[in-house]
């Protein structure tokens, strides 16, 4: 069964001194409470290794926002796979809109990237959401098939044991305009049919799929309880250690 998952995405936030202790406030916070999803926190990556050594002994993952689609080499400036994988850290994000809109990375790059984070035996989260416009048009189904499709829709059924959807509508990152609960789930379930077409029952009903987008403690609840949604991957929200718990105990 697919899990329920909720995951901080700090972006470019927080020094070290200041990840340590976000990540001992949420540590704090959730202690003593019942939680019934996986809980990631994605810190830059400079802080990535700080952020293994912090979460010992709990059950926060560390995640990192990106890595470099070659294995090694002349680079400057970039990271791999393996270099997650060797300081402890497991999943990595891939496709954020963030990443697609100011560093230019499209289906090409992605792919590449998908497929060298699975190499290397990384869990990848994959972004992918439609633009205003494109939902304004009423695209926005034909945006998400084709995102899929021309990444992730072609990876063998094996591999989706190490893939976690993640639908985020450009139009709703960082605007405080969150997809209504209902927008939510008629696109999640329109993901899932496609999941269900391309692969059949077992790998539709096993992959979680995760919202993002303006997430908070206040709409939390209500977009998760929706059936296709299995989780949220969280900005802004989850630089705040009691907004970030309120949001992971939604579940
Ligand atoms: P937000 O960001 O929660 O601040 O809208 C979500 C994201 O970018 O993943």
């Amino acid at each position: 069964m697919r899990n329920n998952i909720v995951a901080g995405n700090w972006k470019m936030n927080h020094t070290a001194t200041q990840t340590k202790s976000l990540i001992n406030d949420i540590k704090e916070s959730l202690e003593g409470k019942s939680t019934h999803c996986r809980v990631l926190v994605s810190p830059t990556i400079i802080n990535l290794a700080l952020a293994v050594q912090e979460i010992q002994g709990s059950a926060i993952e560390v995640v990192a926002q990106n890595m470099h689609q070659a294995k090694k080499g002349a680079y400057t400036g970039e990271i791999s796979a393996e270099m997650l994988e060797d300081i402890g850290v497991n999943t990595v994000i891939l496709g954020h809109s963030e990443r697609r809109t100011y560093f230019g990375e499209d289906n090409a790059i992605l792919t590449e990237k998908v497929s060298m984070a699975l190499e290397n035996n990384l869990e990848v989260i994959f972004c992918f959401g439609e633009l205003l416009e494109d939902r304004l048009a009423q695209n926005h189904f034909n945006v998400v098939e084709s995102q899929l499709k021309n990444v992730v829709l072609n990876l063998d059924a094996t591999l989706w044991k190490k893939i976690i959807l993640a639908y985020e509508p450009v139009w709703a990152i960082g605007t405080g305009e969150t997809a209504s609960p209902e927008q939510a789930q008629e696109m999640h379930a329109f993901i899932r049919s496609l999941l269900y077409k391309t692969y059949g029952k077992s790998v539709a009903d096993n992959v979680s799929i995760l919202y993002g987008g303006s997430v908070k403690p206040a709409n939390a609840k209500e977009i998760f309880s929706k059936e296709d949604v299995d989780g949220g991957l969280i900005g802004g929200a989850s630089l705040n250690a009691t907004d970030f718990t309120a949001i992971v105990t939604a579940f």
